[in-house]
């Protein structure tokens, strides 16, 4: 039988007043208020700094939608759907929602999808004036949303073909350029005792790092630098790490980056490429939600092993050593020429 379509579905799919209600509910932590039992209007708006009259049009849309519910007397309280908002959830799902956490910086930008289908571009920075990365690591508040996201994380993106495929021994210091919160550089430092490490990265992930560097009992074998890849990269390391960067920047800047490597690298250093390729299968039924997800906050998540070698010959780099590749992840070597 033909589907009986209701034109209601469409403007019921393209609202963006209930998702945004959702996410400012989660920034304001309004579950876990109204499980602690503040329910009344007057003293929730206290509590989260807002305005009494336009907090309470909030809740009652959040009510119509089914996440709260409230008393003949007017207080109010979260549903079962709403209790994963709170923080203390079991599968909470408030640091997804959060406006201002890293889930939620990325989901912003895909109010101006529109940009990206007609560019190419990703929308983050036309949305908040600024790349995606800079908002994350120039803004203080983001400290603590990187503290959770490092807390227990696990290598990701095929990030193992790093450990398991390149021959660590000939290396005494490597430079992890855009090492994030120093997970992968963690983990080459547990498995190889002779190895010291140098992170380089933005300022706030850089200090996180620092951090769990310091907490692993690695302090003494890792350097911190908090810079950027576009400026000269510290000297003296004889691999530099290059994982998952490339994705996030169009050809010319990756070119750019690639060249500052080479330029710290040396005649006798190398630049190891592990970069990803997060091509969702198009078998995969939500693929194109996928591709366009990434699509409005990185330029570049699909290069081929081809491209990028043409990227690294563009920067002054000769292949050495080609490693196994696999569909998320590729692992090259070069020598500056
Ligand atoms: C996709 S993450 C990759 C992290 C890590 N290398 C990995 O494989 O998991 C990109 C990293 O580049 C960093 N980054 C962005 N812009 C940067 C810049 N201008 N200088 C240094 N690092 C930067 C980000 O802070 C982030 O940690």
């Amino acid at each position: 039988m033909a589907h009986q379509s209701d034109p209601g579905d469409l403007l019921k799919m393209a609202d963006l007043l209930t998702p945004a209600a959702i996410r400012a509910a989660a920034t304001l932590r309004l579950a876990d208020h109204l499980g602690a039992g503040t329910g009344d209007v007057a003293k929730l708006a206290e509590l989260t700094g807002t305005r009494p009259d336009l907090l309470e049009l909030l809740l009652r849309h959040l009510r119509a939608q089914g996440v709260l519910t409230c008393d003949d007397d007017g207080v109010y309280s979260v549903t079962e759907l709403g209790e994963r908002l709170r923080e203390d959830h079991p599968e909470s799902l408030r640091g997804h929602l959060t406006m201002d956490g890293l889930h939620g910086r990325a989901a912003l930008a895909l109010v101006n999808l529109l940009h990206t289908v007609r560019t190419g571009e990703p929308a983050h920075e036309t949305v908040f004036g600024r790349g995606y990365w800079e908002t994350v690591n120039e803004d203080p508040d983001f400290v603590e949303a990187l503290e959770q996201s490092a807390t227990g994380q696990q290598l990701g993106w095929g990030a193992e073909l790093i450990l398991d495929s390149y021959d660590w021994s000939r290396v005494g210091r490597v430079v992890d350029v855009g090492g994030h919160s120093g997970t992968i550089l963690m983990e080459l430092l547990r498995r190889h005792p002779h190895l010291n490490g140098t992170l380089v990265d933005l300022k706030n992930v850089a200090e996180v790092a620092g951090r769990r560097f310091a907490a692993a009992g690695l302090a003494d074998r890792t350097e911190v630098v908090v810079g950027s890849f576009f400026e000269p990269l510290p000297a003296g390391g004889d691999v530099y790490l290059l994982s998952a960067v490339l994705a996030d920047w169009p050809d010319e800047r990756a070119t750019a980056i690639l060249r500052r490597c080479a330029r710290a690298a040396g005649p006798d250093g190398k630049v190891l490429l592990a970069e990803v390729n997060l091509r969702v299968p198009r078998e995969i039924p939500e693929s194109a939600a996928l591709e366009l997800w990434l699509r409005a906050t990185m330029p570049a998540p699909v290069r081929s092993v081809e491209q990028l070698k043409a990227l690294a010959a563009a920067a002054g780099l000769r292949l050495v050593w080609e490693g196994p590749a696999t569909s998320v992840r590729s692992i090259l070597e070069f020598s500056p020429c």
